[in-house]
């Protein structure tokens, strides 16, 4: 039976983010984000719920972290909240909400498992929202002054730094789509956000190299999805191209390159006049660490009617109830290859998420049955790892998630970790794939014909 092996010092890891697991909204004195006013807006979370209490972590990291070493991780991603660490996202630094960053590493390192530390994931503070939020450029002047913060307390044990999380899906879902906090349905305000959020990268570039107590590694996480056209008409495989501009190029190229497919046309060049200054593209373009967050791939046919790009849930059975996102494991493969053509990237490349929602209970023997997840897992890793024997040096995979947690809008429905939390008990239940991980990890591969 052959084995997939993966290289020794591969990186195993989770992933997590601060509103979707810690909850104390409002202790030791956190100021608000956009997520805590939006899932307070009636209507906004499928399921009526919120991040108030989530999966009460920011009390039982402890026991989570004791979890972690139990499956073996070596890494642990989380976020840092920032509106925990300046309530107004200026001004005077809430030392309580930096201990607890403080102790979360403290716990992680005690085990031996490495805190990559990403600084923003979704969650504005309120106060800068209500001066304009990522619309405005003085935003990413603040988050700079913030990732300065931040990493001077931490970097004498961090060593890797993102700044941040889906800057895409941040800008389309919170500002166009109002599907996200803070919820705004406007186009040109999504275009601003997107670019101030790149902006803030750049500038947290510097502001994190200079507060740095040790040489530490800075990176972005994006999502990225590959577009297929659904047909040969050439159409659909303009279409496609399209679609592959507006949801992964408009992040590669300035991150990678240092340019915007939005200078390709005149109008574009007028339209980015409008908030885009000269210098700024060659301050995104710095980078030593790329994190891919892949899900599914998109298959697009010609639509003048959508501005955005359609999913075709396909190959969704038993899977009705959630997201109906395509279990496509080769677009990682796809993904994976073309960033590496099409940028030949010098800096690192690393799988910060890659996981499936799922209905998981708890049976009455206590298990949490979940193949699903587990043939998804074996299944993505195989492709990363045929796409690591074709050159592409990925570094580690980070699941998403460890626990189950706050899926934004979707509430708490969605099921991701390989962890379950009851949330009625908070309790915590480590799922088959929690075990199968465990292996994995252990034999640092998996049995190719097996689970
Ligand atoms: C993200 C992630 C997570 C989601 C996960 C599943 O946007 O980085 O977004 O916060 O929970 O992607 O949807």
């Amino acid at each position: 039976m052959t084995h997939i092996t993966f290289p020794k010092d591969f990186i195993w890891g989770c992933a997590a983010s601060a509103y979707q697991v810690e909850g104390a909204w409002n202790e030791d004195g956190k100021g608000p984000s956009i997520w805590d006013s939006f899932t307070q807006t009636p209507g906004k979370i499928v399921d009526g719920t919120n991040g108030d209490i989530a999966t009460d972590h920011y009390r039982r990291y402890k026991e989570d972290v004791a979890l972690m070493a139990e499956v073996g991780l070596h890494a642990y991603r989380f976020s840092t909240a920032w509106s925990r660490i300046l309530p107004e996202g200026i001004g005077p630094v809430n030392q309580k909400g930096l201990d607890f960053y403080d102790r979360l590493v403290d716990a992680l390192l005690a085990k031996n498992i490495e805190p990559y530390v990403c600084l923003y994931h979704f969650d504005l503070p309120l106060a800068l929202h209500k001066r304009g939020g990522w619309t405005k450029r003085e935003t990413a002047n603040y988050f700079a002054d913030y990732a300065c913060i931040v990493v001077e307390r931490l970097s004498d044990r961090v060593r890797t730094f993102f700044t941040h999380n889906e800057p895409w899906v941040a800008a389309t879902s919170g500002y166009v789509l109002g599907r996200h906090a803070p919820g705004r349905k406007n186009p040109i305000a999504m275009f601003r956000a997107f670019h101030h959020m790149l902006l803030s990268h750049g500038f947290a570039m510097d502001s994190i190299r200079s507060a740095a107590r040790r040489p530490v590694k800075i990176g972005i996480i994006l999502n990225l999805a590959p577009i297929y056209p659904g047909s040969n008409d050439r159409r659909d495989t303009a279409w496609a191209r399209r679609a592959d501009t507006v949801v992964n190029r408009v992040a590669l190229d300035p991150l990678l390159k240092g340019t915007s497919p939005l200078q390709e046309s005149a109008l574009g060049r007028a339209f980015s006049r409008l908030f885009v200054k000269p210098g700024d593209l060659e301050m995104i373009n710095r980078l030593d660490l790329l994190g891919v967050n892949y899900y599914s791939r998109s298959v697009v046919t010609h639509d003048p009617r959508l501005p955005f790009i359609p999913t075709r849930p396909v190959n969704v059975k038993g899977r009705e109830y959630s997201m109906m996102w395509e279990i496509y494991p080769k677009g990682i493969y796809d993904m994976l290859t073309r960033i590496w053509k099409d940028y030949s990237p010098t800096c690192e490349i690393i799988i910060t998420e890659n996981g499936i929602p799922l209905a998981d209970t708890v049976d009455a023997d206590g298990c949490v049955q979940d193949e699903i997840r587990i043939g998804f897992i074996k299944d993505h890793l195989t492709q990363i790892h045929l796409a690591m024997q074709s050159g592409v040096p990925v570094k580690g995979y980070f699941h998403w998630s460890f626990m189950d947690n706050f899926e934004w809008a979707l509430g708490y429905t969605p099921r991701f970790g390989l962890v379950h939390i009851d949330y009625n008990t908070l309790q915590r239940t480590v799922k088959e794939s929690g075990r199968w991980f465990q292996r994995v990890i252990q034999a640092n591969g998996f049995p190719r014909e097996s689970g």
